[in-house]
């Protein structure tokens, strides 16, 4: 397939929070002969019901059914502030389903690791979270997507993509200082270009935060791309962070760096979600056991299994995950 048709779009779309997209072409391995499954399971042993899990998608008797959009009894929730959900969201690229009716929360404080093999749709997802999705021709999207309650489809979609950063599988700085490149977005905002000692406390906070700046801040006017891989994805993490995002979406961000640079980049990760809500595309089951709160299992554009990650991983319910986190497919 030709995603290249969709670059310039993006390019000047995404320019204050990410910059170029990698041309991630989606699909691969999906290991023959299994019937999709359909289901969403939340068994007896569920945790505590919480208001953002009420919202969810809950079931009975382990068969999908619709979000449950009932108000809590106030005896037994306890309050998670939900940024983002979708609901029975659906994408389609011409007749080829990638994402089929899902309902998920993203919440506060929390980061949701999406995860399943590769082709199932955990990309197709996270790019209709900021409607990047949109900006690929043949996309049909259903269902509905709301930022603090609000449908984002009525948002302004560079503002969006303000609030909801994105970070790209290769570091994708771009051909300028470390300093300019942290400074772009804010460049961008208004009409009135800000002067550079106006945009400094906010440059160095943005690289503090993202865990690069020991190693940088001395050489601000050094080119970006003299910056070793991880350093580059740091940076770009910095470069989200300056315009003051409140979710952010992070598609495989540590594939192509190190053990050393993945290291920081989850430390990082997970200091950040104290603050900014995160969802994280990975392959690395134990990079989604090191740093999630909640897990969603994708399986052919189905969500499988959602819940907390300790239990998704040590006593998921559906045969799927089981199969999947033991390491059998994928
Ligand atoms: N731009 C596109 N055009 C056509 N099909 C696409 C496009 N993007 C993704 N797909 C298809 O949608 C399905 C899900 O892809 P994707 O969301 O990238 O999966 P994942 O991230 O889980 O690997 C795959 O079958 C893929 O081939
Ligand atoms: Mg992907």
């Amino acid at each position: 397939m030709d995603l290249s048709r969709d670059l310039g779009d993006e390019l000047d779309d995404l320019s204050a929070q990410g910059g170029p997209i990698e041309g991630e072409v989606a699909g691969g391995a999906i290991p023959g002969g299994v019937p999709p499954v359909r289901r969403i399971v939340v068994g007896e042993e569920a945790p505590p019901i919480r208001m953002a899990d009420r919202v969810g998608p809950i079931v009975e008797d382990g068969i999908g059914s619709d979000p449950d959009f009932s108000e809590p009894d106030p005896e037994e929730a306890f309050w998670v502030e939900e940024r983002m959900r979708t609901e029975a969201l659906s994408v389609s690229f011409g007749s080829k389903v990638a994402v089929r009716e899902v309902s998920l929360q993203v919440n506060q404080g929390e980061v949701l690791a999406l995860i399943g093999p590769s082709g199932c749709g955990k990309t197709t997802l996270l790019r209709s979270l900021n409607l990047l999705v949109d900006l690929t021709p043949t996309a049909i999207r259903s269902g509905r997507i709301t930022l603090d309650g609000e449908d984002i489809d009525d948002f302004d979609e560079t503002h969006l993509r303000k609030r909801v950063g994105m970070l790209f599988q290769q570091p994708n700085p771009f051909p300028m200082s470390i300093f300019d490149n942290v400074a772009y977005g804010l460049r961008e905002r208004g009409t009135k270009r800000p002067k550079k000692k106006e945009l400094e406390p906010i440059v160095v906070q943005s690289l503090q935060r993202a865990g690069l700046w020991d190693e940088v801040g001395d050489n601000l006017d050094h080119p970006a791309l003299s910056l070793s891989g991880g350093q580059q994805q740091r940076l770009c993490i910095a470069r989200s962070l300056a315009v003051s995002p409140e979710v952010l979406l992070l598609d495989e961000p540590c594939s192509a760096l190190d053990p050393i640079s993945t290291t920081i980049i989850e430390e990082t990760i997970v200091e950040l979600s104290s603050d900014i809500a995160i969802v994280i595309v990975t392959h690395n089951l134990q990079q989604a056991e090191r740093i999630a709160d909640k897990v969603a299992f994708m399986y052919l554009g189905d969500l499988v299994e959602y819940g907390p990650a300790g239990k998704v991983f040590a006593s998921p319910l559906a045969e799927r995950t089981k199969d999947y986190v033991r390491g059998d497919f994928g």
